[in-house]
């Protein structure tokens, strides 16, 4: 799927592993998943726009760069907030807003209960991110939401994604590139991604 883009060095595929074992513990989760964000987050910048500049060594004037573009990172509440972090630490000046979507059991539906987000969404690299891209519901409200606040370049980061969801992402925002750190088989009758890890949220935070 030309939607979808598998960042999976070594070192993402050791720490996925340690997401779908079920004896992994909270804080170990946490770190793995840590980890899995800095390799996204480097993958995703290389779609960043750099400027030149100049910058002064200690001994002569040469060519330097920065990010001018202002690059907003929308994590989907809860689970999105586990790749906050690291997100953060890479591109420190980065701004954050939030968009909290649950997804209903029964119909697997999102319902949205929470957005706030920075201005400027029309000039902006907006990264939404949500560990888990399953049906895909959430992830095309959170593209639709953003886009009816003028986003116009969106990119998604997921920890690990099921086929039918990164189809209807591609049916439904086209434009929306998906990096994951796995593309796995496919999903069950109550929406759970197989083999995947499980609920990302109830992992990190403890609350299974
Ligand atoms: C999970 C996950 C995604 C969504 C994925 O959230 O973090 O947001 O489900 O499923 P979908 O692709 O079928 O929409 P959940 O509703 O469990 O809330 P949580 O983040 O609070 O755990």
């Amino acid at each position: 799927m030309d939607n979808l883009i598998i960042v999976n060095n070594p070192l993402v595929q050791r720490d996925v592993t340690y997401l779908r074992d079920k004896e992994t513990k909270e804080y170990q989760f946490r770190l793995a998943l840590k980890r899995i964000a800095y390799s996204l987050a480097i993958e995703i910048s290389k779609t960043f726009k750099l400027e030149e500049r100049e910058v002064e060594t200690p001994l002569e004037i040469t060519k330097g760069f920065s990010i001018t573009r202002q690059i907003v990172l929308v994590p989907v509440l809860r689970a999105g907030l586990s790749l906050v972090d690291s997100f953060v630490e890479m591109i420190p000046q980065a701004k954050v807003g939030h968009i909290g979507l649950q997804r209903d059991e029964k119909t697997l539906k999102p319902v949205d209960y929470y957005y706030k987000a920075p201005k400027n969404l029309d000039i902006s690299h907006v990264i939404i991110l949500d560990p888990m891209l399953a049906t895909g519901g959430s992830a095309s409200a959170a593209c639709k939401f953003l886009k009816d606040r003028k986003a116009i370049n969106i990119i998604m980061a997921s920890l690990i994604a099921a086929p039918e969801g990164v189809l209807k992402m591609k049916n439904e925002h086209p434009d929306v590139l998906i990096y994951t750190a796995a593309l796995d088989r496919q999903l069950n009758e109550h929406g759970f991604i197989l083999p995947g890890l499980g609920d990302a949220g109830d992992r990190t935070f403890g609350t299974l």
